[in-house]
């Protein structure tokens, strides 16, 4: 059978047969056959925007792969900076590379002391750090104006290299900022994890010291959190980006759609329904009330993963490493049954509903004493690494300005009648 299908315009008997490719066929062959009909996709739930090499997410089967590595063996092995090596080059660093790699990142951390002090301190004291997260980076751009030479492919890294080891010192800046504490200047004696966890935690000790364990949680947090297809802000960072938008502003419109509760949101909206939920006799409600349609069970379902998300399963398993330092979260329970229950009705089996990475990252975040309100903020420093491989990947392609078509279904075309003559 060939590899391919075929169109038929019932209205003229004419057909064309198009190849698939990569599992994919390209519009360009039915636009000569069927001009002004569009193909209707909303929320791109079937048709493609782009071809991509940086990750691979198989839904039916539970997969995720960076530049074909699983991201079980990362999480195991490897460091969120060479993973977001790998996403950005397609290859895993040799160690000249990876040392290199390190070295820029971390001499390249610091923010411009007065914008600090002047901008992220004129916000209210109770801003959501998310809110102060995408307009801080969105002003960076102001600070690079050659950032705008996008087609300079060193200047491009020089950004990258600089969004890359500024988002965790803005995140961190953020939210000390809310907490009434003096900010903590990065160290560069530290490596990336343990650096934001001083920025974060450090109080009068002279260095900041932690637990292995919890900045080993917080690099695996990163890694899982690092990239994912063609999620919602990573197409929002490919549509602004392919207006030839700087990186700085790129980076902020992707964290604007993150920000959001569907997507990004979701992990602090996890942790507000357990707290909802608070306790064993309050699940049984719940899952009526989400089942009527009254409400959501956030942390579960995904438009892609009709299995379990790779992620929550290596999440869920990180977290009882965290809770051997913390002490368990009393909301992990909670939690697990909601799993158990909503695993067993037929709702969600019937939906293919399943954990996903949202449902058990803010248990550890909140183990680890960050705020629920920074755990949208923790996602968006990771997926910096992804949005900004795309946005490579897009000008290396070349591809146009991103300019979807629509179906027009308003009035057609009526005269103006003057105000008076209105009734
Ligand atoms: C992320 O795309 C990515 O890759 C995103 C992400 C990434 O790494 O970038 O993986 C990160 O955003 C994970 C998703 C985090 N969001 C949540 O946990 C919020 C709760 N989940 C949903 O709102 C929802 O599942 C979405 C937004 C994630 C997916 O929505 P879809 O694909 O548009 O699915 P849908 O809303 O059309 O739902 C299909 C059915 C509906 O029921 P029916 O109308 O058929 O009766 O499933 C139901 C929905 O009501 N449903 C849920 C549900 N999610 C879907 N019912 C209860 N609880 C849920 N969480």
């Amino acid at each position: 059978m060939p590899e391919s299908i075929t169109i038929t315009d019932n209205r003229t008997g004419e057909s064309i047969e198009v190849p698939i490719v990569d599992g994919g066929v390209d519009a360009a062959a039915w636009r000569k056959l069927l001009p002004n009909v569009w193909f209707l996709d909303p929320s791109f739930s079937t048709t493609a925007a782009t071809t991509s090499a940086v990750s691979e997410v198989d839904g039916e089967n539970g997969i995720l792969r960076y530049r074909g590595y699983p991201i079980e063996q990362l999480a195991e092995h490897s460091t969120f900076l060479e993973v977001a090596y790998l996403l950005l080059h397609g290859e895993l660093p040799t160690p000249g590379e990876y040392d290199k790699w390190v070295y820029d990142i971390t001499h390249h951390t610091f923010i411009h002391e007065r914008f600090r002090k002047r901008f992220m301190e004129s916000f209210l004291h109770d801003a959501h750090p998310m809110g102060m997260f995408v307009s801080t980076i969105a002003a960076l751009s102001t600070f690079y104006p050659e950032a705008k030479d996008i087609d300079d492919s060193q200047n491009r890294m020089h950004q990258i290299v600089r969004l890359i080891a500024k988002v965790p010192t803005v995140a961190a800046a953020g939210s000390r900022f809310n907490s009434g504490l003096p900010f903590v200047y990065p160290d560069n004696n530290l490596d990336f994890a343990t650096n934001f966890l001083s920025m974060m935690f450090k109080i009068a000790e002279p260095t900041y010291e932690c637990d292995p364990a919890m900045s080993r949680a917080l690099d695996l947090l990163l890694i899982t959190h690092a990239d994912h297809g063609q999620n919602c802000s990573t197409s929002t960072a490919r549509v602004v980006g392919s207006a030839h938008t700087d990186p700085y502003s790129v980076i902020a419109a992707a964290a604007c759609s993150l920000y959001g509760p569907r997507h990004g949101g979701a992990n602090q909206a996890v942790m507000e329904m357990l707290y909802e939920i608070g306790s064993y006799e309050n699940i049984d409600p719940f899952i009526k009330a989400v089942k009527a349609g009254e409400t959501r069970l956030m942390g579960f379902g995904h438009r892609v993963y009709k299995n379990y998300d790779p992620r929550a399963r290596i999440i869920k398993d990180a977290a009882y490493d965290v809770f051997e330092v913390t002490g368990s979260n009393p909301l992990l329970d909670i939690a697990l049954k909601l799993e158990e229950v909503a695993l067993g009705d037929d709702y969600f089996v019937s939906r293919r509903l399943y954990p996903n990475v949202d449902f058990y990252s803010g248990l550890i975040y909140q183990s680890m004493g960050f705020p629920t309100d920074m755990f949208t903020v923790l996602f968006a420093i990771a997926r910096t690494a992804g949005w900004l491989a795309h946005w490579v990947e897009l000008l290396e392609q070349d591809s146009r300005i991103a300019r979807p078509r629509q179906v027009y279904t308003g009035s057609t075309e009526r005269t103006y009648t003057p105000i008076t003559e209105r009734s």
